[in-house]
């Protein structure tokens, strides 16, 4: 069950649409605006290693992959990884190769604070992201850092973690470190990578760190804590620093597109979205602040008639409220409404949602592999662009994430290339046909890592990162070339490999696992409160 819910989860999962050979989007300028930015992304606990080196101290990732290696799917750990704690010279050396306008990399809070609490600050977690930092300014190129990729001090999660409502303090106090230290050369922060994957999957269903399954409750309490904790971050940085530094930060969220069959598929699919990611967006985006009224009215009834005294979804205070108030897409499901629901203990982000009538599943004509989950729609991203500019109103949107994964011995990885260009000519149709204000682009991964549960089965990497070595040796995919050609040209209008290997035709395809992680980021520095 944990793998099916695993794999369910992970492999947000795309099939192209068609078997019919790619090719070339359509004709036409395909050249992204003057000042359009491109990077590529990593996350501390994926990539670093030296888990136990200098002051650093558990994550509860580390815990995860010692205490229940049986859940990692290749029983492997992060604790050497690709060792990007001494090989960061190399990393920014392939950023160089591609040349990315940024790199996006997370803090580990473990390495800079390694208290949890802010008490201490650790010297040598502090030289290793100066390092990286002026590495990358160095050769140009932007560090994006993001201070939260899922790996909570362990001293912290015995502590409540993010169930705990004094750990959007906690949080905000890491934070001002990492602002005082750095941010005099950091442009844009992201505070917290993904959120609902952390509540959902962290206190929902327990699949990944801290493996804790309480749907019904602990979840909300996550949701809202890591709300309070963005926004706690956001004040600092806006009191303490924002006059000297001029940065900007957002949360980094996860998007699968829903969309509905019939009218009332179609309001389904609409509620559907307010509770995947609405709950991470009305508080900091709408002009009223808080839950999505229609998702804040679901819980509350579903919890009265469950005997609750009150909500299961904790409400916020008016302060709160206002404190919060200031964008990431996968694949896509259908909506369709159905009798029973869901139970909790079944119901994920990709399968259905327990608190209303609703599964999830693919349509037809999004194909499908092996695995019933694989789905590939790339209009969907599109289709998420647009609704989040439809609803919020229009923001600048940095897509952070948003990668293909494969098998790790693919060198000539074809399929990777054309997914890059698939969904980059929906982010392009976005700018230009839609108007949306994407800014930058993100690919997942500047290199093969630990893909947490997954292990190192799994890989989307533009470098290949060969683990068996000591030296973790990196060496460029032909989606590197090509990704390097994108950004070079600022265009899609790339020569590119004339033997695209079409999914069909691709023996690996049936093995490897093919995802999106696009995650968008609205910046909120728009709205006066
Ligand atoms: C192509 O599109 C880009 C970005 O939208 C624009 O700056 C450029 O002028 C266009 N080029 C041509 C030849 O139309
Ligand atoms: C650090 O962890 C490794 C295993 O990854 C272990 O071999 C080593 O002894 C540990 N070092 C310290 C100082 O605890
Ligand atoms: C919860 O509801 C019960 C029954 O209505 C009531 O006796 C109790 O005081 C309530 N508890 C709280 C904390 O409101
Ligand atoms: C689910 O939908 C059915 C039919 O629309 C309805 O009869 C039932 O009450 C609903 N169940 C819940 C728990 O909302
Ligand atoms: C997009 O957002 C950036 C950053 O806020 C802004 O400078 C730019 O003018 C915006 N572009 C459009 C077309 O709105």
């Amino acid at each position: 069950m944990l793998s099916f819910f695993t794999m369910n989860f992970w492999q947000l999962v795309v099939f192209i649409s068609s078997l019919a050979p790619l090719g070339r989007a359509a004709s036409g300028n395909l050249t992204f605006p003057p000042g359009f930015r491109w990077g590529a992304a990593t996350a501390a606990y994926q990539v670093e290693g030296a888990w136990n080196q200098s002051e650093k101290s558990p994550s509860i990732w580390d815990k995860v992959v010692h205490e229940y290696n049986h859940l990692i799917q290749d029983r492997s750990n992060g604790d050497v990884a690709c060792d990007s704690y001494h090989l960061w010279k190399r990393d920014i050396q392939m950023a160089k190769e591609l040349g990315l306008d940024f790199y996006r990399f997370s803090i580990a809070w473990t390495r800079l604070v390694p208290n949890g609490f802010s008490n201490a600050i650790s010297e040598d977690g502090k030289n290793y992201y100066n390092n990286l930092i002026d590495g990358l300014l160095a050769h140009g190129i932007q560090p994006m850092p993001t201070l939260y990729h899922w790996d909570l001090p362990q001293r912290l999660q015995d502590l409540g973690g993010w169930t705990n409502p004094l750990v959007a303090d906690w949080f905000a106090d890491y934070a001002r470190v990492a602002f005082s230290l750095f941010g005099d050369r950091v442009e844009y922060w992201i505070t917290i990578n993904e959120p609902t994957m952390v509540c959902e999957l962290g206190y929902g269903l327990g699949l990944v760190a801290p493996l804790i399954k309480e749907p019904e409750v602990g979840k909300y309490m996550c949701i809202k804590n890591i709300m309070l904790a963005h926004a706690k971050a956001y004040r600092v940085y806006e009191r303490e620093f924002k006059d000297r530094f001029n940065g900007k930060l957002s949360l980094a969220n996860h998007y699968v597109w829903y969309e509905g069959e019939t009218d009332s598929d179609g309001i389904a699919a609409e509620l559907t979205r307010q509770f995947q990611y609405g709950l991470y967006l009305h508080a900091v985006y709408s002009k009223e602040g808080g839950w999505p009224p229609a998702v804040e009215q679901h819980i509350a009834e579903n919890s009265r008639r469950e005997g609750y005294n009150s909500s299961r979804l904790p409400a916020f205070t008016q302060e709160e409220k206002a404190l919060a108030r200031a964008v990431n897409h996968y694949s896509s499901r259908a909506v369709r409404q159905r009798r029973a629901r869901v139970p909790a203990a079944q119901s994920s982000p990709f399968s259905g949602n327990f608190e209303f009538n609703v599964t999830y599943e693919g349509r037809p004509e999004w194909k499908k592999g092996r695995s019933f989950w694989f789905l590939i729609n790339p209009a969907g991203l599109r289709n998420v662009l647009t609704w989040l500019k439809t609803r919020y109103g229009d923001h600048e949107v940095i897509i952070t994430e948003n990668g293909y994964s494969d098998v790790p011995d693919v060198v000539n990885d074809d399929v990777r290339i054309n997914y890059f260009r698939e969904y980059l000519t929906q982010v392009h149709r976005a700018i230009t046909e839609d108007g949306v204000n994407v800014t930058g682009y993100t690919a997942w991964s500047l290199m093969d890592n630990i893909e947490w549960v997954e292990g190192y089965k799994s890989t989307f990497g533009l470098y290949q990162v060969d683990f068996s070595r000591a030296e973790r040796p990196r060496t460029p995919r032909k989606s590197a070339r090509y990704y390097a050609s994108v950004v070079r040209a600022n265009s899609l209008d790339v020569p590119e490999p004339q033997d695209i290997i079409m999914i069909n035709g691709a023996s690996q395809m049936w093995t490897s696992s093919m995802r999106i992680f696009v995650l968008l980021m609205a910046l909120f520095t728009f709205r006066n409160t």
